[in-house]
């Protein structure tokens, strides 16, 4: 191999995408900078500085080398103009391989391209399943793993999941979860280097910290109208109520949004972490959002009819409430000030290292085979 590095390619797009990839990106500086080289593409799927470019400053990500600005769509159209852009880019340079995570359209997107070209796909968070294929992310996932290379399972259900799929144990990684890492890495620091819990005059195990942005919950009048409507009421039973929007639910709900107490603009990685750790307990409908209550020993009110993240669920840290106004608020007083036992579910801290480990000897490996 000489001087030269192996070269992969990140393929983001999406808010909890910038994330999950600066485990890798750190750890791909402190420990591999002498033998691989990362760019990042960004596919633009999300853009305003709140849902994306705040994430690298605040979080260190190397600047994108290449930004395909594609932006909202419908899913087809939005999926065509990132194959095409990612197409180009693999096509005009080598690449070792791809690196893709989680489930959106940027996944989809990245492992299609990637896979037709013969260039390897790395999927971070594979084998999560809903068994829902009506959730787009579904779609994306099942797609995305199936063309991979190397799947890297956060969870043992995760692994079962792939094994039962009839994967082979042989590109199966029980790696851990990178967003644990993160959360190790960036807690003490969101404690001392942001103000949100005092400019919202927050405290301790006080309120309620709400996230909703599935489509299904954004997009069905009936649905948003009931979680709506269970926010009203854990509100006046005196719970302050804090509430993040994502872009696209503040589309949708309009002037309905000052039915609500405390509903602000998206908040950085880092004052999430820190409303995630003091808030009473988490209603929510992310995935990433779930995780994180879990890693601070906060219960979580899961607003969807199931989860991929079965574990949080089975231990009872969590309560699916989907979008039903009683079950909602119910099951958020029944968990209010509940004490989580935690389970080591999500690794040791150290995915991002196993990750990069079994992606380099993959890449070293393969090069011997061409070789011979
Ligand atoms: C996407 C992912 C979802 C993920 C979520 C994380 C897909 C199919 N969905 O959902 O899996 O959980 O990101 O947050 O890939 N918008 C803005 N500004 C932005 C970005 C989006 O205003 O910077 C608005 C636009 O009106 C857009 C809508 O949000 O139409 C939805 O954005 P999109 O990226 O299509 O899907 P998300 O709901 O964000
Ligand atoms: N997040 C954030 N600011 C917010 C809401 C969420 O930084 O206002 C972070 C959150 O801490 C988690 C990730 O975004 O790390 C989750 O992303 P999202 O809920 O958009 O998507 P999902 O995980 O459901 O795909």
């Amino acid at each position: 191999m000489g001087n030269s590095k192996y070269k992969i390619l990140t393929v983001v797009g999406a808010r909890p995408q910038f994330i999950k990839a600066a485990a890798i990106s750190r750890t791909v500086k402190d420990k591999y900078a002498d033998s691989i080289c990362e760019d990042i593409l960004h596919t633009g799927q999300h853009y305003d500085d709140n849902m994306s470019g705040r994430f690298f400053a605040e979080l260190n990500i190397p600047q994108p080398r290449y930004n395909l600005g594609v932006g909202s769509g419908p899913h087809g159209r939005q999926t065509a103009r990132m194959l095409e852009g990612i197409e180009e880019v693999l096509t005009s340079e080598h690449y070792d391989g791809v690196l893709i995570y989680g489930d959106t359209n940027s996944t989809l997107a990245g492992a299609l391209a990637a896979s037709k070209l013969h260039v390897p796909v790395f999927h971070v968070e594979a084998g999560l399943r809903s068994r829902n294929m009506a959730m787009p992310e579904e779609v994306n996932r099942v797609v995305a793993d199936r063309v991979s290379s190397l799947l890297f399972a956060p969870t043992e259900a995760a692994c079962a999941n792939l094994q039962a799929e009839g994967f082979s144990d042989e590109i199966i990684v029980n790696s851990g979860d990178v967003m644990f890492d993160n959360a190790l890495y960036f807690s003490d620091v969101a404690e001392i280097s942001t103000d949100i819990m005092e400019r919202l005059g927050l405290k301790d195990s006080e309120y309620v910290l709400a996230t909703v942005h599935r489509d299904f919950n954004t997009d069905s009048p009936d649905r948003l109208n009931a979680i709506l409507g269970a926010l009203e009421q854990l509100e006046a039973s005196g719970l302050k109520v804090v509430l993040p929007l994502h872009p696209r639910t503040r589309g949708r709900l309009g002037s309905d949004q000052h039915r609500l107490g405390t509903v602000i603009e998206p908040v950085s990685y880092l004052e999430m972490l820190r409303l995630e750790r003091h808030a009473a307990v988490v209603l929510t409908d992310s995935g990433g959002v779930q995780k994180e209550a879990y890693f601070f020993g906060r219960p979580c009110v899961i607003l969807r009819p199931e989860t991929e993240w079965v574990e949080i669920v089975e231990c009872g840290a969590g309560e699916l409430a989907d979008a039903d106004e009683e079950r909602i608020v119910s099951a958020c007083r029944k968990m209010y000030e509940k004490a989580v036992l935690k389970p080591d579910i999500y690794g040791d801290g150290h995915a991002a290292e196993k990750i990069l480990k079994k992606i380099y000897f993959f890449i070293q490996y393969n090069y011997k085979i061409r070789v011979i």
